[in-house]
Parts: structure tokens; sequence; C-alpha cells
């Protein structure tokens, strides 16, 4: 468990973030129903989460800077520290109903990030890690799993939307290069849960192409906290910049990455 006064105020806005999406998650279970549908319930849900974030780290720690999934950047005046936020990862999984989704926080120090958390409020399962302090679910220590083989391993990943059609041809090649080997592979529909379920040790590895940095930012420390390895799917470390991750413990991560160079 990691007691700091940052850990503090990052679990805390996370959990008011969260209690708002429990509620308005059963809200989206009635209206699937309706003719309309619950798009637009959603995206307000998003933005009141985001809402609550900014207010919450913006009180807690004066002048930090922000960048929002929902709103985008705001330039704070102490431009060292900025919090990457995304409300609600899995917004697709919420929009179905389905309690698969997670209120992502990550606080960024002089370009690296230092601090990350991952709440899913459907099942109040909260992942944090800190740099230098470890990672933990749910107050118990995490550490990756320690498969050797992708034959034995449960690797996550993210399959490109309708609207992501750009990548659908690089992920068909991506994803029969890996069934090839990999023994099971999953599509969760949460990158910052995958990047959770990498540190935790549930899943093997995970990898992606097109994604946003709010998705992965909190997730990625959780993973290296955990003793995991994340880099850009050319072996660097410009997830972020290049939208692209791929994550796992060091064996399986090095074997993932070799399959997906090579597909
Ligand atoms: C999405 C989820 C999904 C991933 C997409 C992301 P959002 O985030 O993380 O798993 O495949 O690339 O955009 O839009 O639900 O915050």
């Amino acid at each position: 468990m990691i007691r700091s006064a940052l850990m503090n105020v990052m679990t805390t806005a996370a959990i008011k973030a969260g209690r708002g999406l429990k509620r308005d998650l059963g809200e989206v279970e009635n209206l699937q129903v309706s003719v309309k549908g619950p798009g637009d319930f959603v995206t307000a849900a998003d933005r009141r989460a985001e809402k609550t974030l900014f207010e919450e780290l913006s009180r807690a720690r004066p002048g930090y800077s922000f960048l929002m999934e929902e709103s985008g950047a705001v330039e704070g005046s102490d431009k060292t520290h900025t919090w990457h936020i995304d409300p609600l990862d899995g917004t697709a999984n919420f929009l179905h109903g389905i309690p698969i989704f997670a209120v992502s926080v990550a606080l960024e120090r002089e370009g690296q990030i230092v601090a990350g958390v991952v709440y899913n409020p459907a099942t109040d399962d909260m992942y944090v890690a800190e740099k230098g302090q470890g990672a933990f679910f749910n107050n118990r220590r995490m550490r990756v799993a320690a498969r050797r083989t992708l034959a034995e391993s449960m690797v996550a990943c993210g399959i490109p939307p309708l609207a992501g059609v750009a990548h659908h041809a690089r992920f068909q090649t991506e994803l029969a290069a890996a069934m090839a080997k990999i023994g099971n592979i999953r599509r969760l529909g949460a990158a910052a849960i995958d990047l959770a379920m990498v540190a935790s040790g549930r899943c093997d590895g995970y990898w992606e192409r097109g994604i946003k940095p709010w998705d992965i930012a909190a997730g990625i420390i959780l993973v290296r906290e955990a003793g995991g390895f994340v880099t850009d799917l050319s072996g660097g470390a410009d997830m972020l910049s290049k939208s692209e991750i791929c994550a796992g413990n060091e064996a399986i991560q090095r074997q993932l990455l070799d399959v997906l160079r090579k597909a």
C-alpha cells in the first residue's frame, strides 16, 4: 500500500468521479431498450466525471496542467506537472452496460510518468502505482506474471473499431501472426484495464495501435512498477507520442514484440 499525499489525492478524485459513473451505469442499462439509446447520456456522464476530476485535482494541486480526453489540454502555471486524464476508459463497454471500464489518472513530472491510478467503479477495483514505490491492487502488491512462453500466455489486445478503419488491415495481419503463437487472446475493451491486467499478472501481455496517451499513461506505470516492460511497437519508449504500445513481463513482452514486428 502506498501512503503518500499524492496517492491520496489521486485515489480520492478517482473514487469521487467513479461514484457518479457507477450510478450512471444503472441508467445506461435502462436506456439500452429505448429507441434513442444511451449515446447522449453516456457523453454527459463522461463529461461529468471529467469535471469532477478536474475540480478535485485542481483544488488539491493548484497550477498543475491537464491533458484530458474530453476537454483537451489546459495549461497551468506549473508547466512541470501534467495530469493525464481519461474519465471513462472503455466508453463503448459502458455504453453497452458492460462493467469493464475505468477512471484513469496519471501524473507526469518533468516528462516522466510518476504516478498512476486505474479505478473500475463497477467492481470497486483500485490499481495504483508510484515511481519507486511499487504497484498495488486493492492494497496488495502486484507483480507481473512469471510465464515464459507465448503458448501458455493470455494476451490482451485492442481491436480497431469501425471508425479506426485505417488500422484494420495492419491489425488483421498482426492478429493472424499472434494467433499462431499465443495460447489465448482477449479484447477487454479498456486499455487502462488491459494494462492493469498485465500489472496484476492475470494477462501476460498487451498490444494496441492507435491508442491515446490518456488511455495508457496510468497503466504504463502500473506495469513498470509491477516489474514489467512497456515499449512502443518498435521497442522504443515513445508510446505516448506514437500512439502504440506493447507490454508484458520481460520474456513475453520481448517475444510479443518480435511476433508483431515480423507480421
Ligand atoms: C478506448 C479503449 C479501448 C481502446 C481504444 C480506446 P475510450 O478508450 O481504451 O480499449 O481499444 O483505442 O480509445 O475511448 O473508451 O476512452
